[in-house]
């Protein structure tokens, strides 16, 4: 049985991973949860699947609390570096890192150096430190296995073939929920509408990210790093429907795609049995039904955020750090309505206009620059 490590278990994908746990109950282990604020629903989780250890990262922790999660034979560890001595101690096979947020990108850096492998759905990881995680899971021989369903597509599609063959790698996007909005009515969008995801239920700062389409660019910068792949070889492609993850054009012309209906547990659980498939008993995509799938360009006129991202990738340095920093303290402004919609783009574009690019940043400097671009934008935004 794999032992599971599951950073953010009370999240979106960290319930969906439960859940892929409770229907392959005879694979795996859960040996440490966390949560940032929801005590209870970690308790409840802690209840039924038993780990060692429990962290919780935000929030005060009662001696009642102790003593229930004692009772249940459960450690429970606090504070902002509990994800960090759980990834750096704990007894576990596998990551699973689900937090959202930069601050999944020690944890899952700390994993890599112990020779553990990540099934990572904190793209922001990637996003920040791309290069030194990958030659992190080079160097330890730890495979990083991604659950975003546009990189498992893609690691899907890539199977068997070789890196030189790849002509691009197309990243589909459902283009969210503004998609065919008129630019002049992006100002009054509000945070209750933006976090109406046509196709997925997600948390509320990916919902953002796909309606500002900064989502895609995030998952543009993650591709690079993971496959390894030029990033004038990237390109996102529209298609409303959610049902082809994304492609790989290869240099013979032919198109590898792959498919399933908008269920995360889909690629979170190819990554949790990786190497293997296992069967499951989530809902089948019918071809009976009327089926139509369409595509599009992208329009980078009313989404900049996609055309920031790739220009940070372009810089390089701290430059994505920056990108993937402004844009959370920002999300988080247009979520407590101190912002507008149109003011997110605009203050990723001034902290990446105003920072000072250092190209080969450690991880100090790294978090340096993440911090530093959170303080930009929480002056700006006022
Ligand atoms: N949801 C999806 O369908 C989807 C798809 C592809 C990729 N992803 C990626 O997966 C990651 C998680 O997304 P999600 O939608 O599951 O997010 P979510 O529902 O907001 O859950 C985030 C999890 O991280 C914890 N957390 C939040 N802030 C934290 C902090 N500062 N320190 C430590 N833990 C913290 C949360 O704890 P609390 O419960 O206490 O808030 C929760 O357990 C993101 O990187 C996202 O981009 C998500």
């Amino acid at each position: 049985m794999k032992k599971i490590a599951l950073l953010g278990s009370t999240g979106s994908i960290g319930v969906s991973s439960l859940e892929v746990v409770d229907q392959l109950a005879e694979e795996f282990i859960v040996a440490a949860l966390s949560t940032h604020r929801r005590i209870d629903q970690l308790y409840e989780q802690a209840k039924r699947f038993r780990p060692q250890i429990a962290a919780v990262t935000g929030a005060a922790v009662s001696d009642d609390h102790l003593a229930a999660f004692a009772r249940l034979g459960v450690e429970l560890i606090t504070g902002a570096d509990a994800l960090q001595q759980l990834a750096g101690f704990a007894d576990y096979d596998l990551l699973v890192n689900a937090v959202v947020g930069s601050i999944g990108f020690r944890p899952t850096l700390t994993a890599l150096q112990r020779g553990k492998p990540v099934a990572l759905a904190n793209k922001e990881t990637m996003v920040i430190g791309g290069e030194l995680v990958s030659a992190a899971a080079a160097q330890h021989r730890a495979a990083i296995l991604p659950i975003d369903s546009e990189h498992s597509a893609v690691f899907q599609c890539l199977l068997g073939e070789s890196e030189k063959s790849v002509e691009a790698v197309l990243l589909t996007g459902s283009g969210g929920p503004f998609r065919t909005l008129a630019k002049e009515a992006f100002a009054s969008i509000t945070p209750a509408q933006a976090l109406k995801h046509p196709n997925w239920s997600m948390g509320p700062k990916i919902t953002i990210d796909s309606a500002t389409m900064m989502n895609k660019g995030l998952e543009v910068i993650e591709a690079h790093w993971l496959f390894h792949v030029a990033v004038e070889k990237i390109r996102v492609v529209v298609h409303p429907q959610s049902i082809i993850h994304s492609m790989v054009l290869f240099c013979d012309g032919s198109i590898k795609a792959q498919m399933g209906l908008p269920d995360m547990r889909l690629p979170i659980q190819l990554a949790m049995t990786w190497p293997e498939r296992k069967p499951s008993v989530f809902p089948r995509l019918e071809f009976g039904s009327r089926l139509s799938l369409t595509f599009d360009e992208p329009d980078t006129a009313r989404f900049p955020c996609l055309r920031l991202a790739y220009d940070a990738l372009r810089q390089g340095g701290t430059a994505p750090a920056v990108l993937n920093a402004a844009n959370e303290a920002a999300v988080q402004l247009f979520l407590e309505e101190r912002i507008s919609f149109p003011r997110i783009a605009e203050l990723v574009d001034a902290s990446l206009q105003a920072h000072k690019l250092e190209i080969k940043p450690d991880v100090e400097g790294l978090l340096s620059a993440d911090l530093w671009a959170r303080k930009f934008v929480s002056a700006a935004g006022k």
